[in-house]
């Protein structure tokens, strides 16, 4: 007999963690030593590559049970069929000192392994007997990562898979996530970005495809890639890429031969077609479904599936036809082909008609695809929502989705019924998941981000699950059974996703960010007059798409009646769906009482500060968690503190603006504690207009005259005697980290350098603009009315020590300006 706190003694919280295991960190719990584990473990398969040994594995680094398939468990014990196992179900029977696992398959046991070493973890040592099955078979991961290393919209680091060209020799990171993702439930990785490029498909790189399949085989987890659709042509040396043309067929049974030869158990493989300038079968005037089905029938043979992305759309439509209407793309381009697709194609479907906005509605594509196989397309990296520098707990979101009823003829059809393939009563089904993993020890570049990848697995196991139960799963499994830290990571986190919607674009109006650099800070202009269609339709008097069949697009009839109408009227649609479906005046009253241009600012306002206490909310919780992830996560929420304030300035700003309507409350445009830099007195700064205006306080920031020399600004403090947080807004531009030293009087209150990049592992702007706008503040710092305020800033590189405006905000008053 053992103890689990006897295997995994020396994790405690003097030691720093790194976020390498994620939530498979096997810390010691509380109270856990009086409870003992039977000494031996019987995992019922001994090949290495196979789940059934990594079970017996895992298991071994906490405790001891039988582990095994159903078909060696019932070899092995002699005992009797276990009904209701569906496939990578497992059930797990803890009585007293016996414990037994038995999945499905041996995937299965593997997923019930983690599911009792979850519940050890977590301190719960009940007696217990259940059987859990999967809602869905298709339950993937897509990483965008490209063969030079690099990762479309990954945030920690390089790729994990590629590295200049070619795919890596060192396995051991690929293994370690296959970990991670057997832990929840997932059963595939399509590797490389949806923006194929084909040089994977050369000899050496499939080999390679062979070894990583081979790190992640004995997790249970299943390899597949993103294809290029022009390959034959530019790989094959063909004049076509045509999906008919018998060369081309030939072109693809070869690769498929090929990489089946090297992967014998490949997932299959994922298609962007005719997307965003991306060549596709619209190029000969072929259908989707005859593309899709080009690869669907070289992979059949092998078992293998077809994900087809629905993200198909035209990016050069033009808005001065009210009637246009890029969210009308996937219905328009798929719904006539229900039922032309192979049974092993699965259709994947964004959750909302645009792309991972901070709110969108449910895709309606869903209720118009009855005789097609359906899987969801969710986003964990955070390409619109912060992009894991901003804490965004998403699966909230996620189930405004999953749970939404569309009424296909007048049934019950909520979304999770659909893909899962039941309410059409279709062979497969599910959920893909965009995850971006990078070489960053915390996987994601955010510890917190991590709590996206864990829900994510559990809510495809199991939709119906709550996402703040899941939530708090993976806080006690990361961070211990400490009731405080359980309490605030929940209140923070689930506060997260309202706040980042209210601070971000809200009443359905979507992510006012930047659409056309970086997707990271704001920029509302940005939405509208290009072929994007990502439009809000903003003028000086009303804002927001309408999208009714009555006079709009006719996007609100693409849902099944009885939710088309819902939709189509002003009355009931929801206030936060109703600059989605409705053009409006600045004024027009919600059902919540408020005109829309007040609701903005209110929301701007809101969510901002509740951003601001996450930091503090954090703070208290400092001895603990152990340092490295206690700072990790501080300087990140103290960033998106100032970044929503940031946010929430410029948006305000903006619609103050276009619309001329002042802020009831009066605090737009109005800002009685700050010093603007261009108001100081400057030498060697001089001061500069930025673009678009709303990013700058009172439009005007400052930077050194020379690349070389510091400059100082400086002014006499006006305000009261008494205690402050002094607040410095900033630029953090890429290309250079310059100094900044703030003084009072001959004092240094603060030092710093914009060195964002190497804490938020990237960088976001070459200019002063809503992505490189930063502040930093200093707490409780005494002043004294008549200080002389002073910030010398040394310029570096391409970054002349930019600032914006120094705000006194006395401390303790909630005051957030
Ligand atoms: C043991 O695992 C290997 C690899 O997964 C598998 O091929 C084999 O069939 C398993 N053995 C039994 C008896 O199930
Ligand atoms: C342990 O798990 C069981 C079943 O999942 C649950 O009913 C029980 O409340 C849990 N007990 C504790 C102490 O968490
Ligand atoms: C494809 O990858 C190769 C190797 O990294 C690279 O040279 C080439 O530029 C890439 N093609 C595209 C279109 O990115
Ligand atoms: C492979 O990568 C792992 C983890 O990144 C590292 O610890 C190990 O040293 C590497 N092995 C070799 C041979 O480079
Ligand atoms: C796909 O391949 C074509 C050439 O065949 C190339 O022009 C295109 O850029 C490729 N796409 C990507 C994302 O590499
Ligand atoms: C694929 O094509 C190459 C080059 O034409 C050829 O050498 C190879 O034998 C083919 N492989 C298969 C599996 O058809
Ligand atoms: C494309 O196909 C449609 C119907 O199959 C046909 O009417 C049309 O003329 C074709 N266009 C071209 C450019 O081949
Ligand atoms: C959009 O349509 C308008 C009106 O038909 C036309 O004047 C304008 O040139 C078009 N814009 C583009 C970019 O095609
Ligand atoms: C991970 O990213 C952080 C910044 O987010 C950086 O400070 C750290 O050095 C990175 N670590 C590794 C191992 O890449
Ligand atoms: C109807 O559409 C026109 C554009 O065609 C637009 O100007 C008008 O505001 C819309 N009317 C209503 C009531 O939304
Ligand atoms: C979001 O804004 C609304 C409207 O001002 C407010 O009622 C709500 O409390 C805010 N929520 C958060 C989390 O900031
Ligand atoms: C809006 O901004 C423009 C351009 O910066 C400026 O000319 C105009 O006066 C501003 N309008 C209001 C109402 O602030």
């Amino acid at each position: 007999m053992r103890s689990l706190l006897l295997v995994v003694l020396s994790a405690g919280l003097a030691i720093a963690e790194d976020g390498l295991n994620a939530w498979l960190r096997y810390a010691p719990v509380p109270g856990a030593s009086g409870n003992t584990f039977p000494s031996a473990i019987v995992a019922l398969n001994k090949t290495k590559s196979s789940p059934v040994y990594i079970a017996g594995q895992e298991l071994q680094k906490a405790a001891s049970v039988v582990v095994g398939s159903l078909d060696q468990y019932m070899t092995a014990t002699n005992s009797k069929y276990i009904p209701g196992l569906e496939v990578d179900g497992f059930w797990l029977n803890v009585k007293g000192s016996s414990v037994q696992i038995v999945g499905q398959n041996e995937r299965g046991a593997l997923y019930g392994a983690f599911e009792y070493l979850s519940r050890l973890a977590q301190g719960n040592f009940s007696d217990i007997s259940y059987i859990s099955n999967p809602s869905a078979p298709i339950r993937w991961t897509n990483e965008w990562d490209n063969l030079d290393g690099s990762i479309e919209r990954g945030y920690a680091g390089p790729s994990i898979f590629f590295k200049d060209g070619y795919v890596v020799d060192n396995v051991t990171r690929v293994a370690q996530y296959a970990r991670i993702l057997a832990s929840i439930r997932i059963n595939g990785v399509i590797i490389n970005n949806v923006n194929a490029n084909e040089t994977l498909l050369s000899d050496r790189n499939v080999q390679g495809l062979g070894r990583l399949a081979d790190a992640m085989r004995p997790y249970g987890v299943k390899l597949g890639i993103s294809l290029n659709f022009s390959s034959p042509r530019g790989f094959g040396g063909l004049d076509t890429f045509d999906p008919v043309d018998p060369a081309v067929i030939a072109f693809w049974g070869n690769v498929t031969e090929r990489i089946y030869h090297a992967v014998p158990d490949m997932a299959g493989y994922l298609v962007k077609a005719n997307s965003e300038g991306q060549p596709g079968p619209l190029t000969y005037n072929r259908t989707l479904a005859v593309g899709a089905n080009l690869f669907a029938n070289a992979v059949k043979p092998h078992g293998g599936i077809v994900m087809f992305r629905a993200f198909v759309y035209d990016n050069h439509i033009n808005e001065s036809n009210w009637k246009n209407d890029r969210a009308n793309a996937a219905v328009d381009f798929f719904k006539d082909l229900d039922g032309k697709f192979d049974d092993n194609v699965v259709v994947q479907i964004k959750y909302g008609p645009i792309d991972f906005q901070v709110r969108e509605p449910t895709s309606p594509l869903f209720a118009n695809l009855l005789q097609t196989n359906t899987a969801i397309e969710l986003q964990i990296t955070q390409e619109y929502l912060g992009q894991q520098d901003h804490l965004v707990y998403i699966p909230p979101l996620w189930k405004t989705v999953l749970d939404f009823d569309l009424r296909v003829e007048g049934k019950p059809s909520k979304v999770q019924d659909i893909i899962s393939g039941e309410r059409f009563k279709r062979p497969l089904g599910g959920y893909a998941g965009v995850v971006n993993v990078g070489t960053n020890t915390t996987w994601l570049g955010s510890h917190l981000a991590m709590s996206n990848l864990y829900a994510y697995g559990r809510l495809a196991w199991d939709p119906t699950s709550d996402p703040q139960a899941i939530l708090q799963d993976w806080i006690r499994l990361t961070f211990g059974l400490d009731p405080a830290v359980l309490s605030f990571i929940t209140q923070m986190s689930m506060e997260s996703w309202p706040a980042y919607e209210n601070y971000t674009g809200n009443l359905g109006i979507q992510t006012l960010t930047d659409i056309l650099y970086t997707h990271f800070g704001p920029n509302p202009a940005s939405q509208d007059d290009n072929g994007w269609g990502q439009w809000t339709r903003a003028d000086h008097n009303a804002i927001g798409m309408d999208r009714t069949v009555s006079n709009g697009t006719g996007f609100a009839g693409q849902y099944p009646p009885e939710v088309a109408a819902v939709y189509e009227s002003l009355e009931t649609t929801p206030d936060d769906l109703l600059l989605w479906f409705h053009h409006v005046p600045y004024t027009y009253n919600l059902h919540c009482r408020k005109t829309v241009i007040q609701y903005f600012y209110d929301a701007h306002y809101a969510g901002a500060e509740t951003a601001q206490t996450f930091p503090v909310l954090w703070s208290t919780l400092k001895d603990k968690i152990d340092a490295q992830r206690y700072e990790d996560v501080l300087f990140r929420l103290n960033f998106q503190a100032g970044h929503s304030i940031v946010w929430r300035d410029a948006i305000n700003e903006f619609y103050f603006n276009k619309s001329s309507i002042p802020d009831a409350a009066g605090r737009v445009g109005n800002h009685p504690y700050r010093i603007e830099a261009e108001n100081m007195k400057l030498c060697g700064y001089k001061p500069v207009n930025v673009t678009p205006f709303e990013m700058a306080s009172n439009f005007r920031a400052i930077t050194t005259s020379s690349k070389s020399k510091s400059g100082t600004a400086s002014t006499k403090v006006d305000f009261p005697s008494g205690t402050y947080d002094i607040g410095v807004s900033y630029y953090d531009v890429i290309g250079g980290k310059a100094k900044y030293q703030l003084y009072l009087g001959d004092k240094k209150v603060a030092e710093w350098k914009g060195d964002n990049e190497d804490h938020l592992g990237h960088a976001f702007s070459t200019m002063l603009d809503g992505h490189s706008a930063t502040r930093k503040t200093s707490k409780g710092v005494e002043v004294k009315k008549g200080d002389r305020l002073r910030i010398v800033g040394s310029p570096d590189g391409g970054e002349l020590a930019p600032l914006d405006y120094v705000v006194f905000l006395p401390a303790g008053k909630g005051i957030v300006d």
